[in-house]
């Protein structure tokens, strides 16, 4: 067996995200119709159990060094600090992507249990149209939640903006006031075609140079090395924190990606944009020892392809929205 997750390509995986839940207390325009989609049944769902297995064979023999919790919303997963104790214990780098709004009541607890790092999402710092795009009126509890895990000790924290043309572009300036008043790193996404209603067309993305641009006028701000995350990071000159963008979209870093995900059903995906997936819960439900496991892993990363493609005319979409993925 191979001791590194490789693809054809020579890229070594060593990021794993998992996904604890496709179900979210919020339905962001983007992600989720008003209504929710159809959830996967709770039997269908790995159990913590079954989740750190995978993530141990993952660590011990290939070496994978981070993990991150994602969802839907991975709060929204009863007992999560419980989760989060038995991968604490793998010794990995441990983080979570969440909506920040159970943060005021979890922070702590979670910190406990051996979390370290957050990144909150959150795209509009405009009570109304935060309330448009998630559907529900929380903006009050994310912020709340922000300062929550500020004061918890997650080092750093951060906040994931989605910037859409004609619909948030105009707050690029308020969100890089924030960080830096905060203290935070907030990172600006390009929006991707991974939403459930079919929204995205070209036009509502916000490349990266526009995004820069809109950044350096509210301050400006000089280039930090990269390093394989997918976020470029700038510094402000005036020395006062910094702020990442991801061009998932116009400038992907697919010819870098070191990532890896399983899904809340227990399928293994070698790509975000992956139109296949590897059964992993059917194996663990089916007795297999941890080397046939091993084995499905190795196969389904050597088969990854280049890159997704956005851009181009035969990209086709995942079945799978955002919140089912993890992001
Ligand atoms: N494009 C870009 N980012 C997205 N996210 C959810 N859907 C999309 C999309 N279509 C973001 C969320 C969160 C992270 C999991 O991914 O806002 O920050
Ligand atoms: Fe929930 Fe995140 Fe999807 Fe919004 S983007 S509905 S917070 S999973």
């Amino acid at each position: 067996m191979a001791e590194e997750l490789v693809d054809g390509f020579g890229r070594v995986h060593r990021d794993l995200r998992i996904s604890v839940t496709d179900r979210c207390n919020f339905r962001c325009t983007y992600c989720m119709p008003a209504e929710g989609l159809e959830w996967v049944p709770r039997d269908d769902l790995l159990t913590f159990e079954e989740i750190a297995r995978v993530a141990r064979i993952m660590v011990e023999r290939y070496g994978v060094n981070g993990i991150r919790l994602t969802g839907g919303e991975p709060t929204v997963r009863a007992n999560l600090p419980v989760l989060v104790r038995l991968l604490a214990d793998l010794g990995t780098d441990l983080a979570m992507t969440t909506n920040g709004v159970s943060l005021p009541l979890l922070a702590g607890e979670l910190h406990e249990a051996g979390l370290r790092r957050v990144n909150v999402s959150c795209d509009s710092l405009r009570p109304d149209r935060f309330a448009e795009l998630t559907r529900r009126d929380g903006l009050a509890r994310v912020l709340h939640g922000i300062d929550a895990a500020l004061e918890a000790g997650f080092d750093p924290v951060k906040v994931n903006c989605v910037v859409m043309r004609g619909v948030n572009d105009d707050e690029v300036a308020d969100f890089v006031d924030f960080g830096r008043n905060k203290g935070l790193e907030v990172r600006f996404i390009e929006f991707m075609p991974l939403d459930a209603d079919g929204i995205w067309t070209n036009d509502l993305v916000v490349e990266v140079d526009e995004i820069l641009a809109l950044v350096n006028q509210a301050s400006p701000v000089e280039p930090v090395e990269r390093t394989s995350a997918p976020a470029t990071r700038y510094r402000f000159a005036d020395g006062v924190g910094s702020v990442g963008i991801v061009a998932s979209v116009s400038d992907s870093f697919c010819s870098t990606c070191d990532r890896v995900r399983i899904t809340a059903d227990g399928q293994f995906r070698n790509c975000l944009f992956a139109v296949t997936e590897t059964d992993v819960r059917a194996l663990l439900r089916s007795g297999a020892g941890d080397d046939e496991i091993a084995a499905a892993l190795e196969e389904s990363v050597a088969s990854k392809w280049a890159g997704h493609q956005i851009n181009r005319v035969h990209f086709v979409r995942p079945h799978r929205s955002m919140s089912q993925i993890g992001g």
